[in-house]
């Protein structure tokens, strides 16, 4: 992370701390992202699976905000990944967020039906169509990450994986920065499981913070780590938020790299998840 607090990668400015929005439906997903841009937020995560794109897309045209000033990531579904489908569904999800292009496209899952090399095909052509400025993928474990590089003819700019202090994933970590990839943290309070443990909520007390905040921190801490916390609740958005004005010391983070021998893994969804590293 550096003073603007962005992510780097192959070009790509990501904005560190994101607003993640599953599960945000409707009046709450506009009500969320108008809070969230209000806060400061500037990077707003949603999935064609969330089927909240179009409040999103409200949210980001009431906001007053330049669209250029946002970043904003989507994601294609799993049974969207056949050519014709791909390109359609990205068509439907600008349509819906009422853009010309998003900042982030995203494979969902990896699919076992669809051929890696055929989705990345399409995924490229999206991205020259200028339908996205960046292209990357998500759930995707080190050797299919290997093989997305090797197979796509743009560069990948991001994975976005589970990830916080309760789940290792140093593999996965390593591997992206080996080909100058992004982490997009995805669940960073472990669905708000990172509360409960005990040495976050010390670490937190330190620094007049509290367990989520130290966890957020420590994801942020990291060269090439973004979070994307989710909240219902416009104090918890803010509170996910104010991470900007301390700072977890050399020994600390390591404490905490400790804990992530827990490997709880709160999102392995059969049929769609991987053979995990
Ligand atoms: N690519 C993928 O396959 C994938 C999978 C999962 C998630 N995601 C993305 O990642 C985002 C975040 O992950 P997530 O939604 O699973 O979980 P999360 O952000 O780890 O946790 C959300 C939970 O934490 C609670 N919470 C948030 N801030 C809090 C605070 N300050 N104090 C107390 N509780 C707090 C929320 O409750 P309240 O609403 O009450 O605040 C909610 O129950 C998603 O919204 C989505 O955009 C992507």
């Amino acid at each position: 992370m550096n003073e603007s607090h962005t992510v780097n990668a192959h070009g790509a400015s990501i904005p560190a701390l994101g607003f993640g929005t599953f599960e945000l439906l409707d009046t709450d997903a506009y009500r969320m992202v108008r809070a969230a841009l209000g806060i400061g937020y500037r990077h707003i995560d949603t999935a064609q699976l969330y089927r909240n794109e179009q409040a999103v897309g409200r949210a980001v045209a009431d906001s007053g905000l330049a669209r250029e000033d946002i970043f904003i990531t989507t994601k294609v579904w799993v049974d969207r990944f056949s050519a014709a489908e791909l390109r359609q569904s990205v068509v439907e999800s600008l349509q819906r967020l009422n853009m010309q292009y998003v900042d982030l496209l995203l494979l969902h899952w990896p699919s076992r039906s669809v051929p890696l090399e055929q989705t990345l095909a399409t995924l490229n052509a999206v991205k020259r169509d200028g339908w996205a400025r960046h292209v990357g993928v998500s759930n995707f474990t080190t050797v299919l990450i290997n093989q997305a590089v090797d197979l796509s003819e743009s560069v990948l700019v991001n994975n976005q994986v589970e990830y916080h202090p309760l789940l290792n994933q140093d593999k996965v970590l390593a591997c992206l920065r080996q080909h100058g990839m992004s982490l997009t943290a995805y669940s960073p309070l472990a669905n708000g499981e990172v509360f409960a443990d005990p040495v976050l909520q010390r670490i937190a007390a330190v620094h007049n913070k509290n367990a989520g905040q130290v966890a957020l921190r420590w994801l942020i801490q990291q060269q090439g780590v973004i979070a994307i916390p989710r909240s219902s609740s416009e104090t918890h958005a803010q509170s996910n938020f104010d991470i900007f004005d301390f700072q977890l010391s050399t020994e600390e983070m390591l404490e905490l790299n400790q804990l992530t021998r827990q490997n709880r893994r709160t999102i392995n969804p059969a049929g769609l998840a991987p053979d995990w590293d």
